[in-house]
């Protein structure tokens, strides 16, 4: 950027992944100013791989917001997803069950183009802008505090009428709000997964989530001709220590159909990451004049994807109750915030703990965790009624349906 950012604005946005732009992008339609700082470079922030599908309700906020022309162009719309163990596969067709699709379309581009409109419309997000302290979120006028540039650039002070942290797991915050209030929900799981992307199209032309006999798999894409996969590995395990062909071959075994009928294409890897899984939800989502929203306040695992879609949700939510604020100065949706979101926020954690956990193999279990989810996933198999439930949490729910 630039010009210097203000010194004041209405909203202050401390984190400029998607929920931190998202939200700027929703206030400037509602005519509330923010300022976006982002503790990274631009490249560092452009080029996160994260999961790749995107709600129902998530494309409609890209569309509200102007950001959805690639989308359309280059993403990939999915009817439904295949859930494939013991040998057989079986599909949730969620078009027929739900009436609605999913897009997939990288975490990444959603960002860039984000990022990309931002500047176009000339409006603040500052880079490089390490957050030193959110502070006086219990009165009227609070502020944060940043350094610009590095570990010898200048301290700035940022004055807003609100501050929203939407600065990840670790961002600082989050604790802003005093100890004693902030309840903490945590489940941190014994298993991650090793993330490749590959040059190569994909097997399938839907996602297929395996639960392997030696572990979980997920076939996705992210193009016609690059497929993005996993598979789950021990903790702590180093990327590097998987050969290219080992991660085929575990991904193959895992895939297999009793028919025969799966064969997995091979292609040069150009990426290859481990991922801890984890869920963490913490409340209140809100405290005097600061307002958590994404990773900041919750941490799904990915088996379903919902990490960006409840950003997302989370900053449609408050950038409505903002809007109503700053135009009458009527408290209500502000003050429903918190528990509207944790609504979302625990729906989602609780399915992606279920997708998990009836996909996964743990290492710790015993053979009864074993029946219980192959007996969750025949149940899915043979009921519609299961799949249709299943199929709307993955779609995802309408806001105000919770
Ligand atoms: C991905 O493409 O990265 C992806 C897709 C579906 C998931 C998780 C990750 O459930």
């Amino acid at each position: 950027m630039s010009a210097p950012a203000p010194e004041r604005t209405q909203v202050a946005i401390v984190g400029g992944g998607p929920a931190g732009l998202m939200l700027a992008h929703l206030l400037r339609l509602r005519g509330v100013d923010s300022v976006v700082l982002e503790s990274r470079p631009r490249e560092r922030v452009e080029t996160r791989q994260r999961a790749g599908i995107l709600e129902h309700g998530t494309v409609e906020a890209l569309r509200e917001v102007g950001a959805d022309a690639r989308m359309d162009e280059l993403g990939l719309p999915h009817d439904g997803f295949e859930l494939r163990f013991a040998g057989r596969g079986v599909r949730v067709d969620m078009q027929e069950l739900t009436g609605e699709r999913v897009m997939i379309w990288a975490q990444t581009e959603v960002t860039k183009d984000l990022i990309a409109l931002r500047l176009d419309h000339g409006e603040p997000l500052v880079f490089d802008a390490e957050v030193l302290a959110v502070s006086d979120v219990e009165t009227d006028s609070p502020s944060v505090r940043y350094r610009h540039g590095g570990s010898d650039g200048e301290v700035h002070v940022l004055h807003a009428d609100v501050v929203v942290g939407a600065d990840g797991s670790y961002g600082p915050s989050r604790r802003a709000i005093p100890e004693h209030l902030v309840r903490r929900f945590e489940r941190v799981y014994p298993y991650s997964w090793l993330g490749i992307l590959a040059d190569v199209a994909p097997s399938s032309h839907e996602l297929v989530y395996a639960r392997g006999r030696t572990g979980f798999a997920l076939a996705s894409m992210r193009s016609p001709s690059v497929t993005r996969a996993y598979i789950q590995v021990p903790n702590g395990t180093d990327p590097q220590s998987w050969a290219d062909e080992a991660i085929w071959d575990e991904l193959s075994a895992r895939f297999a159909l009793d028919d025969g009928s799966f064969t997995l294409s091979r292609g040069p890897i150009t990426d290859k990451s481990v991922t801890p899984m984890r869920s963490m939800v913490t409340e209140p989502m809100r405290h005097g004049r600061l307002f958590l929203a994404g990773d900041a306040a919750h941490i799904v695992p990915p088996t379903g994807a919902k990490g960006l879609n409840l950003a997302v949700a989370d900053v449609r939510v408050l950038a409505e109750a903002l809007g109503e604020w700053f135009a009458t100065k009527d408290e209500t949706l502000m003050d429903a915030y918190s528990d509207t979101a944790l609504r979302r926020v625990w729906r989602a954690s609780h399915f992606s703990w279920t997708m998990t956990t009836m996909l996964h193999v743990d290492p710790d279990g015993d053979p009864f965790d074993e029946q219980l989810a192959l007996s969750h996933l025949h149940h899915i198999e043979s009921s519609e009624s299961a799949r249709r439930a299943l199929a709307e949490n993955y779609r995802g729910l309408a806001l105000g349906a919770l």
